[in-house]
């Protein structure tokens, strides 16, 4: 057994969570898409991470129109990745190495294929049917526009026709994201009922929390005339809780009914809000009787850069603290250019663009990136609060920059009729071994094709090297769970781009974000994520010091 850091009910303050993106771990089954039963016999090697919980990205049946957030049935699992036996299976795997399991909960939207989606299109207009959904008549002569101007956030109309019975053009329905991903309408009970279901299907199997995906968006203004959303997140205009479409203050309803249902269960069940939303609004979402923490991607946002970190750090830790939670820390994630690949890009160059636009290579510094990702996760690690990592991450993998485009899977490449890349270059399959097929992701071919170079990331070869980025998150995630007695955090004066803290009198963490070494701070070096020279960090390096005649970590 860990120790428990700060520990009982409230485990989750400092927890070090492991996100799978399912289809891509590994797989057992030989079909190329990972599956439950391929987690499940990886769970030694997440014992050996240390990590306290595991966040399994969607397994529910998807047509796969948006990775699995497209779910046609929120209590089931897609026969590709197996079977509820399967799911409890791999729940009792983890429980038996204490590792906590945290399932993503998709309550904006369903999916086209779902049972009651089928049963509004079959329905008639203003029919409770296709109440549970947002249907509209489009405006213009014979309704041939939209409702209205919202965007989809992957492009273009959030609105999409159908057709009646007999083939005639019909109303339109809602999606924020794909086509195949329509918006329920939470105005409606059956919505409500649903989802309360939902929620204790996954609890009464186990389950010990939920990430809300987009929990800013459930309640939207629907009153007519609809009102124009000519941009997605206006960070810069200050939010009212009277947006169109999100960070509506009736959102808050929702998460204070689910709030009663998690304290139902012993111990108590969590959840973090997937809200894109400026930090003091964010907290909202944590209030004592909502849910427990919002994902907060300031350090996913910032550059490489001493300034935007502190300012990050400090103003996520002022908000977290008033709100009563702790904060959560992000710098990869199956939606976004992985850390060791964004750290490396030259100045200016913003990674989204970079990889639409032929992922130039001497734009790219894969040492530097690699050495600042190393540096950025032991920064990220000893700060207070929980740390969201990303599987590979751990490996250092860099993204996947040149998948063909005929493989490509995720929806934003066609909707953006191909100006995008999208979000496969982070989700390609683990590679286990540096040998085998599929590098030891399964017996069969990877459903996204791996790399050559993905030989030297394996795990089996990382294992091995006391040296490689597997083994710094080892050893930081273990003394984390020693040093992490508290959630204070003093920032010490420092050098001009130099990041010091002290969390504890004992611990104590660096980072040097310049380009030359700086001179390292009286102490004894714990951890570092380079190996140091004398009394030397070098330029993009974190070290964790215990500074002279501190108590020795336990
Ligand atoms: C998830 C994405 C997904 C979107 C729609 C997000 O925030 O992280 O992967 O495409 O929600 O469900």
């Amino acid at each position: 057994m860990r120790p428990d850091r700060i520990g009982g009910d409230s485990w989750w303050r400092q927890a070090v969570v492991y996100q799978v993106y399912p289809r891509s771990f590994a797989d057992a089954n030989g079909d190329g898409i990972g599956d439950l039963a391929g987690i499940t016999s990886r769970t030694p090697y997440l014992a050996s991470l240390g990590v306290d919980a595991v966040w399994l990205s969607p397994f529910y049946p998807s047509q796969l129109a948006d990775g699995g957030y497209d779910v046609d049935d929120h209590r089931d699992v897609d026969p590709l990745l197996g079977s509820l036996d399967d799911f409890d299976e791999l729940v009792t795997a983890l429980h038996r190495e204490d590792i906590k399991l945290f399932v993503d909960i998709v309550p904006n939207h369903s999916s086209t294929r779902s049972a009651w989606f089928r049963e509004a299109m079959e329905a008639e207009p203003g029919s409770p049917a296709r109440d549970r959904f947002i249907f509209r008549d489009g405006r213009g002569q014979s309704g041939a526009l939209p409702p209205s101007d919202w965007p989809s956030h992957f492009g273009p109309s959030a609105w999409t026709r159908t057709r009646n019975a007999d083939g005639t053009p019909g109303q339109w329905y809602l999606h924020l994201f794909a086509p195949e991903q329509p918006d329920y309408n939470w105005d409606n009970e059956d919505v409500r009922e649903y989802f309360r279901g939902t929620l204790r299907f996954w609890a009464d199997r186990g389950v010990d929390g939920f990430r809300i995906d987009v929990a800013h968006a459930l309640v939207k203004d629907l009153s007519e005339p609809l009102r124009s959303k000519p941009v997605f997140v206006d960070f810069d205009n200050p939010p009212t809780g009277d947006d169109v479409l999100f960070d509506r203050n009736e959102v808050h309803d929702v998460y204070r009914d689910w709030r009663r249902i998690f304290d139902e269960y012993d111990p108590p069940r969590v959840a973090v809000a997937e809200a894109v939303v400026s930090a003091p609004r964010r907290v909202l979402y944590t209030r004592s009787d909502e849910l427990h923490q919002a994902f907060n991607f300031d350090l996913l946002n910032s550059y490489w850069s001493r300034d935007e970190y502190h300012a990050a750090i400090e103003s996520s830790l002022t908000h977290a603290r008033e709100a009563g939670t702790s904060s959560t820390w992000v710098l990869s994630n199956h939606d976004n250019v992985r850390h060791a690949t964004r750290y490396g890009l030259a100045e200016g160059v913003e990674p989204t663009t970079w990889l639409a636009r032929g992922a130039d290579p001497t734009l790219l510094d894969p040492d530097l990136g690699s050495r600042r990702a190393r540096a950025a996760t032991l920064l990220m690690l000893a700060l207070p609060g929980s740390a969201y990592l990303y599987q590979g991450e751990e490996l250092g993998l860099p993204e996947v920059a040149d998948i063909p485009i005929d493989r490509l899977q995720d929806p934003i490449w066609v909707r953006s009729s191909g100006e995008l890349k999208g979000r496969d270059g982070c989700r390609v399959p683990l590679p286990w071994t540096a040998d085998g097929a599929a590098f030891g992701f399964g017996p069969g071919a990877s459903h996204l094709p791996q790399p050559r170079w993905f030989a030297d990331y394996a795990v089996d070869v990382e294992d091995d090297d006391p040296h490689s980025t597997l083994s710094m998150y080892r050893a930081a995630i273990s003394l984390r769970g020693r040093l992490a007695v508290n959630e204070d955090l003093t920032f010490l004066p420092s050098e001009h781009g130099v990041l010091h803290f002290a969390r504890t009198a004992s611990w104590e963490s660096v980072t040097n974000f310049n380009l030359t070494a700086v001179t390292l701070p009286p102490g004894t070096v714990m951890l570092s994520s380079e190996p140091l020279n004398g009394d030397l960090l070098p330029a993009g390096a974190t070290a964790w010091i215990a500074p002279d005649e501190s108590p020795a970590p336990i």
